[in-house]
C-alpha cells in the first residue's frame, strides 16, 4: 500500500522505512537558538529551493579538518527533513568526515543510505547538500581560506 495517494489516485508515493524514521526522529535538528549557541558553530549556510520556495539553514563546528557537529533547521517538507537529518549523521559520524570529502557529497549518496525517495521529492534531498557546502564556505571564508571555496 502507497504512503500517499493522490486523490485521482494517479500518483503514488512510497517511503521507506529509514526515511519515516529520520523524518518522525530528525537527528541534529536545531530546535532552538540555545542549541546553535552551544555548539559556537564555525561556519553557517543557508539556501534555497528553486523548484518548491522552501529554505534550508545549517551550522557546523570544525575540528582537525573534520566536520564534528552539524545542526540543521528548514521550512521544507518531511523528505527535505528525512534527507538533511541523513546527511548530518553522515557527515559527523566515526569521528567527523573531512571537509574535502563532505564536500563530494552529493544528494544520491544520501539517497542510497535513506534507500531511496519518490521520484518527485528528489530536489528536496538537494537542499541539505547545498547548504552544507554553503557553511563550509562560510568557514573557509572565515578562516582566510577563500582559495578553497566551492560553487554551491
Ligand atoms: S517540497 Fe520543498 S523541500 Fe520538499
Amino acid at each position: 500500500m502507497a504512503d500517499i495517494e493522490s486523490k485521482d489516485k494517479k500518483q503514488k508515493w512510497f517511503y521507506s522505512d529509514i526515511v519515516k524514521d529520520h523524518f518522525l526522529k530528525p537527528r541534529n535538528l536545531a530546535e532552538d537558538d540555545n542549541m546553535v549557541k552551544e555548539i559556537n558553530p564555525d561556519g553557517i549556510g543557508e539556501v534555497g529551493s528553486p523548484a518548491c520556495g522552501d529554505v534550508m539553514k545549517m551550522w557546523i563546528k570544525i575540528g582537525d579538518g573534520r566536520i564534528k557537529k552539524c545542526l540543521w533547521k528548514t521550512f521544507g517538507c518531511a523528505s527535505a527533513i528525512a534527507s538533511t537529518s541523513m546527511l548530518s549523521v553522515m557527515i559527523t559520524e566515526n569521528n567527523g568526515m573531512k571537509i574535502e570529502d563532505a564536500l563530494k557529497l552529493r544528494p544520491k549518496d544520501i539517497l542510497e543510505r535513506l534507500h531511496g525517495l519518490p521520484k518527485i521529492k528528489i530536489h528536496c534531498s538537494v537542499l541539505g547538500d547545498q547548504a552544507l557546502r554553503a557553511a563550509i564556505n562560510d568557514y573557509f571564508k572565515r578562516t582566510k581560506q577563500e582559495d578553497r571555496m566551492v560553487k554551491v
